[in-house]
């Protein structure tokens, strides 16, 4: 009983600095919580909505969190948020890269707008990538063996009835994962992904125009795990687990939070 009590207080990100893209929302929210909560000397979010984002630090508290505007697919603003980030906190530790966006319209292949395309590419792919490069050389650079977790989805393992743009996008990013893993394994630095099912957040909410209670009743059947609602908070524990010495020996994974949505038939 001692053991798990002193086990449960041991704080797994103690003193880490931490960059969570997309934070002002959803799941990187609920991630900057989680890696507060654990310790984390400072989470930078970085975003684009500035209001939330100073929400969520104000609900976190300034000595813990910061917020900085980023647009992800400008690669000068990348690498100046990781570039002051490691001035002002001397380093960076974890580069949670999870800023993404859903396809603008229902397409399928046969009417998909190649302007939307390029939009959604140069976020949720390009935009990765940029933080993945940016995060990496901070990291080498200060001889960091840091952690760098991308949010991939279930739609980088399946194809889907629409949203080609989308499904592409996030299979990229397991091929970025799976690169840059390799090549930075020799410096100690891991890199993974994280893949959740569909779950309610803002996102979701605003794709399907239904409030958070409809959406989970949607993405419910979507899970072959009954008896729990996924929510953003089990995708940042599982964030949390990539980012932290949990997983000290684990780089070049994505670990499905799925609820066996995407086990063979
Ligand atoms: N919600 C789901 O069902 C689901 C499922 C699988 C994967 N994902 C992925 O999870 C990630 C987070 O999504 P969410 O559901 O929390 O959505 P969300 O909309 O609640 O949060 C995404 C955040 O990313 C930010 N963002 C968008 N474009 C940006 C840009 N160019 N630069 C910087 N920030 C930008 C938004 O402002 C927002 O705060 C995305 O990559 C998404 O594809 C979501």
């Amino acid at each position: 009983m001692a053991e798990t009590t002193s086990t449960n207080n041991i704080l797994k990100l103690e003193g880490k600095v931490a960059i969570v893209t997309g934070g002002a929302s959803g799941i990187g929210e609920a991630t900057a919580h989680v890696f507060a909560n654990q310790g984390a000397r400072i989470v930078v979010i970085a975003d684009i909505q500035d209001e939330l984002g100073n929400q969520v630090v104000a609900s976190i508290g300034t000595h813990r969190c910061t917020y900085f505007n980023c647009d992800v697919t400008n690669e000068d603003q990348v690498k100046h948020l990781v570039q002051s980030t490691v001035k002002t906190y001397g380093q960076l530790d974890i580069m949670f890269s999870n800023a993404g966006i859903p396809s603008l319209s229902e397409q399928t292949i046969l009417e998909l707008d190649m302007t939307h395309f390029d939009r959604l590419i140069a976020v949720n792919a390009r935009g990765m990538a940029a933080c993945v490069k940016h995060a990496a050389r901070a990291m080498v650079e200060k001889r960091v063996r840091g952690s760098i977790v991308c949010t991939a989805s279930i739609a980088a393992s399946l194809g889907a009835p629409h949203s080609t743009d989308y499904v592409m996008s996030k299979h990229a990013i397991l091929g970025l994962m799976r690169a840059a893993s390799m090549q930075l394994a020799e410096h100690g630095i891991r890199v993974n992904s994280v893949s959740p099912n569909g779950l309610a957040t803002p996102l979701t909410c605003k794709m399907l125009g239904m409030s958070k209670e409809k959406v989970q009743e949607v993405y419910v059947q979507c899970a072959r795990l009954k008896g729990v609602v996924l929510t953003p908070k089990h995708i940042a524990d599982a964030v949390l687990f990539l980012a932290s010495d949990d997983s000290a020996f684990v780089t070049g994974h994505d670990l499905l939070v799925d609820g066996g949505f995407t086990l063979p038939k």
